[in-house]
């Protein structure tokens, strides 16, 4: 069955033009983009939609990051979307990720990591709506 995951190019990646070569990747590995947008969160933006680390220690930083530059949003469509999308992401430390994942090869550290994806199909159905609404996925 055909699944859908969030995924965000972070504004590490954004600024480093790497966008592109993520994508890439993204679509050579069978993933469909069925939703793409530019944005910039606000920090209380940022803080909402990572609510679920809210008593984490890295969420004040975490937020200030992803706040920091554009990002670049999508919504990818794929069977097994979701797992799949998370090892093609690799670890969260781009130091203990594979060779060939998106964070081994354009992460910078823990934080800094290139990209996020939904972790389950609950975190999809919260993230998902967060950016899009249904007209825009096609
Ligand atoms: P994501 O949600 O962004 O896809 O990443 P993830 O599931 O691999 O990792 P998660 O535990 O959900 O953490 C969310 C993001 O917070 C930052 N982080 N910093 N300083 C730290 O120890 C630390 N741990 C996590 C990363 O940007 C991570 O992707
Ligand atoms: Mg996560």
């Amino acid at each position: 069955m055909l699944e859908r995951t969030l995924a965000i190019i972070k504004p590490d990646a954004v600024a480093s033009k790497n966008a592109g070569k993520i994508i890439d990747m993204l679509e050579s590995n069978g993933f469909s983009i069925i939703g793409m947008k530019k944005a910039h969160l606000t920090k209380e933006q940022a803080k909402k939609f990572y609510i679920v680390h809210k008593e984490r220690p890295f969420y004040d930083s975490l937020t200030t990051f992803m706040s920091e530059g554009p990002i670049i949003v999508m919504v990818l469509e794929k069977e097994n979307a979701i797992e799949d999308y998370r090892k093609l992401m690799g670890a969260t430390n781009p130091e203990e990720a594979e060779e060939g994942t998106i964070r081994k090869m354009f992460g910078t550290n823990i934080e800094r990591n290139a990209v996020h994806g939904s972790d389950s199909k609950e975190s999809a159905n919260f993230e998902i709506p967060f950016f899009f609404n249904e007209l825009e996925l096609v």
